[in-house]
């Protein structure tokens, strides 16, 4: 009786103290935009936010222009590109990320991972690049006029290719070749069906997937058929008229970047063995699409198909792969329009519309 007692005692106490941690962080968590944005000397523009919120929380600012160290190399930034990631990062949601990002504001004022650009400069110990080379790849920080970034954040751009098309590389094509190759496991001769194949990862992927000698099955509405086509899709579905989960065709993987059927659904249209790889969900401010991600990892040991959700990472050696790609012809990145820096409001504002027909990048003026 007396040890009931003194547990349900502390875990009451263990409660109020994790309530109070949180309300001091929540209330006491901040950043140092202030100081960020009113530096002297040898500046540059850049896009900064102070607090978390819609599109217009975004101010062009000068901010100082970074200085390379040792092992970096200084890219003056000639295109960047827009990621779901970026106005995740944005609007703080959903709010679980705000545990790593700031609870109240973010803690990191500079937003943009994708960029291609100029070396303009290198620390001693850069022998990979030389001032003039030009590059791709990605680093927090990137929409703003200069980055600084080491050796493994950096390929060379294929001549083929222009600056923009370069800067949308990074997240979705990584996204679409890990998704495909390591989690999907993608052999020779499958099929696999992606959902959402127009849009930015969308776009990368169908092309990767048909580099893997796999038949490819692309979803996506009436307007993209035909661009989803003649990116290599053996077969394209159109949403609005037909939903993949209820015809007769079974796939041995599913890569989903769009999350808008539910599991059993999806599991219908998977072959005994298949793998269904989440990569995007719905969108929601609480949960959502941690449910599902979490559905899924239940699931998933009581059926014989594999179910689960990718988070792609940073690998060189895969850039360098779709840099020889994009070399060879293989992979052409899709531009559906381009920005000025000072208007990145409007182009997180148009991605938002979950409308976007490949890449929206933005251009250095
Ligand atoms: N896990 C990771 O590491 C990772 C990495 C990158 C991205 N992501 C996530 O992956 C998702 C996709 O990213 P993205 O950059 O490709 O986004 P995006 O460019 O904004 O995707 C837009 C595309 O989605 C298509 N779409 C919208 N509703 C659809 C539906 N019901 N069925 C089929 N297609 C539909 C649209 O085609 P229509 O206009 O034809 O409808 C449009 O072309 C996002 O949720 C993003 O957060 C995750």
């Amino acid at each position: 009786m007396k040890i009931k007692r003194i547990l349900k005692w502390t875990a009451l106490a263990l409660l109020v103290a994790l309530f109070l941690w949180f309300q001091i962080a929540y209330w006491t968590s901040t950043n140092d935009c202030a100081r960020i944005t009113a530096a002297q000397g040898d500046t540059m523009k850049a896009i900064v936010y102070c607090d978390y919120g819609g599109p217009d929380v975004l101010k062009l600012a000068d901010v100082a222009k970074p200085v390379p160290n040792d092992n970096q190399a200084l890219v003056k930034v000639r295109a960047a590109s827009v990621n779901p990631l970026d106005w995740h990062y944005m609007r703080g949601e959903p709010y679980v990320m705000r545990l790593g990002a700031g609870l109240r504001k973010p803690e990191d004022i500079r937003l943009g991972v994708d960029f291609a650009g100029v070396v303009e400069a290198v620390g001693k110990n850069v022998t990979e690049f030389k001032p003039g080379d030009e590059v791709f790849g990605g680093r927090a920080g990137a929409f703003a006029q200069y980055i600084c970034a080491t050796e493994k954040a950096l390929v060379l751009k294929p001549d083929n290719m222009t600056l923009e098309q370069a800067a949308s590389v990074q997240i979705a094509g990584l996204t679409a070749l890990q998704g495909l190759r390591d989690k999907g496991k993608l052999q020779p001769g499958q099929k696999v069906l992606i959902n959402g194949a127009s849009g930015g990862v969308g776009t990368y992927a169908v092309q990767i997937a048909r580099t893997l000698g796999v038949h490819v099955t692309g979803v996506c509405s009436t307007r993209n058929v035909e661009m989803v086509r003649s990116i290599g899709a053996n077969h394209v579905i159109d949403y609005t008229k037909e939903d993949f989960t209820k015809g007769t065709e079974r796939y041995d993987v599913i890569l989903d970047l769009v999350g808008n059927h539910g599991l059993l659904a999806v599991r219908r249209a998977l072959t005994p063995e298949g793998k269904y790889v989440m990569i995007g969900g719905q969108k929601g401010r609480w949960l959502a699409p941690m449910d599902t991600v979490l559905r899924a990892f239940l699931l998933s040991p009581f059926v014989s198909q594999q179910m689960g959700f990718m988070i792609s990472k940073h690998s060189k050696e895969d850039l360098t792969h779709l840099r020889d790609l994009m070399q060879a012809g293989k992979l052409t990145p899709v531009i559906d329009r381009a920005y000025p820096l000072r208007d990145l409001p409007e182009a997180i504002r148009y991605l938002e519309t979950g409308r976007a027909r490949g890449k929206v990048v933005i251009a250095m003026e």
